[in-house]
Parts: C-alpha cells; sequence; structure tokens
C-alpha cells in the first residue's frame, strides 16, 4: 500500500518539499507520496493524532510548528531535544520520533566548501531558531570559536547560555561584529534579512573580510542575497540557502527510506521550481 509523507505548518503553500520529494518517491521507484497540509496551532495536538491514526510514514514540521510539536511525539532525539525543535518526524512501529536535520543539513551543505571546521573562527549572525539549530550542531562538531552577533544581544547571550555542547562564543552587537569581520574564517548569516521582497536590505557591512572566507546565507529567495552579493565582491566564497534546505530534506528521506537520495537532483528540483538555471 502506498505510504504517506506529508509536511505540516501555517502557512504551507510556498513549501518545496513535496516536488522536492515526490520526485525522489518516484526516481527510486518507492510507493509513497508526499503532501502539504496546513495546520493551525490550536489544531496541532488532533493533526499529529490524525496523523499516527492513519499510519503515516513521516513528516516534516515547518513554521511555527517545529518547538511546539515536541509534546505531542512519542520521542525526540538528543540534539532536537537540545535545540528545542524538530523538523522531521519517522514513523518507528507506531511511535512518532522527532528528528532535526536542519543544523545538520547546514553542516553537510558545508562539508563540500569546507571539509573541517577545526580551529576555524566561525560567525553566526542571528539567534532565532535557525541560528539556534546551526550553532548547537557546529558546536556539538567540536568547532569551538563560534561567535554569535544579533540585533538583541541578550538573545544571543541566551543562546551562548543554553547551548549544551563546549564552545568559547562570546555574544555581539551587529555593529560590533561589523568591525571585526577580518577575524572570521566561516560566517553564517540565518536571519530573514534581504528575503525576497526586501532584497536590499543587509544585516550588517562587510567592509573588511578575510581573504577567502566562506559566507552562508541560509535564504534561498533571492538565490543571493545582497549580503552574498557583497562578499562575494570582496572576495570570499559563498554559499545560499539551497544547500541547507536541500541537504535537510536528504537526511529526512534517508531516515524515512533508509536511501541517501541524489542531492544534485534535488539541487536542479528546487532551483527549477525557483526559476532559477540547474547545476
Ligand atoms: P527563525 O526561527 O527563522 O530563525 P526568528 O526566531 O524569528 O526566526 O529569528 C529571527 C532572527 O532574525 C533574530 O535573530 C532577529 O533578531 P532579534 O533577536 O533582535 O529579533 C533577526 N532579525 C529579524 N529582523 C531583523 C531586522 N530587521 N534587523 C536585525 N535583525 C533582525
Amino acid at each position: 500500500m502506498k505510504k504517506l509523507y506529508a509536511v505540516i505548518g501555517d502557512p504551507i503553500g510556498h513549501s518545496m518539499s513535496p516536488v522536492m520529494h515526490n520526485d525522489l518517491f518516484s526516481y527510486y521507484q518507492i510507493d509513497g507520496h508526499y503532501m502539504p497540509f496546513l495546520v493551525k496551532a490550536e489544531q496541532l495536538e488532533d493533526a499529529v493524532r490524525g496523523l499516527k491514526a492513519i499510519g503515516i510514514g513521516g513528516f516534516n514540521v515547518t513554521v511555527p510548528h517545529k518547538s511546539g510539536i515536541i509534546p505531542f511525539l512519542d520521542g525526540v532525539d538528543e540534539l532536537a531535544a537540545d535545540i528545542g525543535a524538530v523538523n522531521t518526524v519517522v514513523n518507528e512501529d507506531g511511535k512518532l520520533i522527532g528528528y532535526n536535520t536542519d543544523g545538520p543539513g547546514f553542516l553537510q551543505g558545508l562539508m563540500n566548501e569546507l571539509p573541517s571546521i577545526e580551529g576555524k573562527n566561525i560567525l553566526v549572525i542571528g539567534a532565532g531558531g535557525a541560528a539556534r539549530a546551526i550553532y548547537f550542531t557546529l558546536a556539538k562538531e567540536r568547532a569551538v570559536e563560534i561567535d554569535i552577533a544579533n540585533r538583541t544581544v541578550s538573545k544571543a547571550e541566551s543562546l551562548i547560555d543554553d547551548c549544551p555542547y563546549q564552545s568559547s562564543s562570546i555574544a555581539l552587537s551587529l555593529e560590533d561584529a561589523g568591525k571585526n569581520m577580518e577575524k572570521y574564517d566561516l560566517i553564517v548569516q540565518t536571519t530573514m534579512i534581504g528575503m525576497a521582497p526586501k532584497t536590499m536590505e543587509c544585516p550588517l557591512d562587510l567592509s573588511v573580510i578575510k581573504h577567502q572566507a566562506l559566507v552562508c546565507d541560509i535564504i534561498y529567495n533571492p538565490l543571493q542575497t545582497k549580503f552574498l552579493q557583497e562578499a562575494e565582491h570582496k572576495g570570499a566564497r559563498i554559499q545560499n540557502g539551497i544547500e541547507m534546505f536541500v541537504y535537510q530534506g536528504a537526511l529526512a528521506f534517508e531516515k524515512w527510506t533508509g536511501i541517501f537520495p541524489d542531492v544534485k537532483r534535488m539541487r536542479n528540483m528546487v532551483l527549477k521550481q525557483l526559476g532559477g538555471s540547474t547545476c
């Protein structure tokens, strides 16, 4: 019998996950189907119960339910529990178990450009949910020098205090981080600043930057944010948010099917949906 997979969130109409995963199901000849479901916060518990009752194979969880879903699951893995957010649920013998593939997805995408983060000076810009997943994952991976810059510095301080993995980190304002950019080998922009339609916005001034630093932005619409354009202009290597999106999906697909899928195929599928050129 065909297995059902899903993504739940609010809003959900824009999600590129259904096209990406349905393409993989047909490519690997797996009898599965992936559907988006709009779920309001007040219906989350009922929705999770319903998905469990119909024997769902697994599902993704997106904004605003990544934290709220945790009490309704049968279990949560260690990293997801530490981050306090679940983006992937797997039906394991009738039990719904939550995972976080956002942070690990970012890390895998990063590895294509930067095979080792050991000894690197890292700056994370932002202190919201995405920053939390990335910061904890990098710290768990033993990246020790990870500073966090945020508009509200106290939120960056809380993120550092909350992190259960050893790291030497300082919290900075965006202005202070902007003055010390030449210190960093890797800069990860995790806020929504510069996302369409406000594509002219930039989180901080990139006047000086280390030559050959790697600058990542988790935004993929536009494919090159103003921040990435400026970084490239200053001689940095850049990576857009397609990588994190595709790898979080690849890791979810692997958890559901046991197959680590063809990431190049997924990337092309996403680029096609975004109207960009494929590679
Ligand atoms: P997400 O879960 O997608 O990471 P979030 O939790 O709402 O989203 O976090 C948004 C991040 O973007 C925060 O770091 C936020 O800064 P504050 O903590 O000061 O709110 C940052 N952010 C959003 N809009 C911003 C803006 N206009 N200027 C600077 N930072 C902004």
